[in-house]
């Protein structure tokens, strides 16, 4: 996109690639081989896009994949059986549970199962307290993503004021948490505003950075943002539209009136979303590394 404001995650997606590669070899050289095994539970459409992608980031880097699909009806012992046999495995590295799962299954328990060194989205509570403390194995992807973004821009975190909108365990909190980190790419002041957050346009219009993680469709109009701020919409939204699928995706972030008043902004589609599943094989590649006993190149 030519527009300067433009904070481009296919471009960023691109570089991280690149970087990803020569993990990918540098791993080859040493005879270690990657392996990253998602596991479908169910029909659910969106699950079944989004697990096509995975399986195809992953053969674009030659990182070896498999993709378990099983039954919507099936039961919960069934499932821990299939978890607990790929944590046994060891040539499986990274073990990913699409969520969401179906109401007969737990899925705090399941999260919890996974070794915490093959959990390569960063669900598992023993990862989220490391990354909490300032030491963490892997990080949660779509906010990685995130800090990617602002990196790859030289948009600089430190002293700003960061106001996270949501607080989900995926997006809000670990973005919140890894903002807050007392590190070069971290060290900003946070606030994290929800549903039950009062006077939200006055706390969003004081963000440096503001990061939009609701789930509703152009929540964050004009009035809502700092005029210079830097905008991140994390929000994937389907809006009815004159399409042949008769939708379109649309972010949190009312785009259009939103991007004459600041310095940069994220669009949707091509923002966070590209960063991540990159992410995702950042990490399968770290915790291949970690398992190995080895350091990546970075
Ligand atoms: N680009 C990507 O790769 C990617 C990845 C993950 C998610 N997403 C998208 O990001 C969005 C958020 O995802 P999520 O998983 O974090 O959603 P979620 O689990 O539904 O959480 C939404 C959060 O927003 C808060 N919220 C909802 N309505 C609000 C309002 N009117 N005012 C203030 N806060 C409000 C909720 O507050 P309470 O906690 O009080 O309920 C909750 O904390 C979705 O559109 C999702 O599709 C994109």
């Amino acid at each position: 996109m030519a527009n300067d404001k433009i904070l481009d995650g296919k471009e960023v997606a691109r570089s991280v690639t690149e970087r990803l590669k020569h993990q990918v070899q540098f791993l080859k050289n040493h005879r270690i081989n990657s392996k990253l095994v998602v596991i479908l539970v169910g029909n659910d459409p969106a699950s079944r896009i989004y697990v096509r992608r995975k399986g195809k980031a992953c053969e674009q880097l030659s990182i070896s994949s498999e993709t378990i699909f099983l039954p919507e009806n099936i039961k919960e012992k069934e499932l821990i059986s299939k978890i607990e046999e790929l944590n046994h495995d060891p040539a499986t590295n990274g073990i990913l549970v699409q969520l969401p799962l179906p109401p007969q299954i737990d899925e705090k328990k399941i999260i919890e199962l996974i070794d915490p060194t093959k959990d390569v989205d960063c669900f598992h509570p023993v990862n989220i307290g490391r990354l909490v403390s300032g030491h963490p194995y892997v990080l949660p992807c779509t906010p990685a993503g995130i800090l990617e973004i602002l990196k790859y821009y030289r948009i600089d975190t430190e002293g700003k004021h960061a106001v996270v909108l949501g607080r989900s365990n995926i997006v809000g909190k670990p973005m919140a948490n890894m903002l807050l980190q007392k590190n070069p790419s971290a060290n900003a002041t946070v606030t994290v505003v929800h549903s039950r957050s009062k006077h939200i346009a006055s706390l969003t219009s004081d963000a440096d950075i503001l990061i939009a993680a609701i789930g509703k469709a152009h929540f964050v109009n004009s009035e809502m943002v700092k005029e210079g701020s830097v905008v991140i919409d994390v929000g994937i939204n389907r809006v009815e539209a004159d399409t042949e699928k008769g939708y379109r995706l649309v972010g949190d972030v009312d785009f259009e009136s939103v991007l004459p008043k600041v310095s940069k902004i994220t669009p949707v589609p091509g923002g966070v979303g590209p960063m991540t599943i990159a992410m995702l094989m950042q990490n399968t590649l770290t915790a291949v590394a970690t398992q190995n006993g080895i350091l990546l190149p970075q």
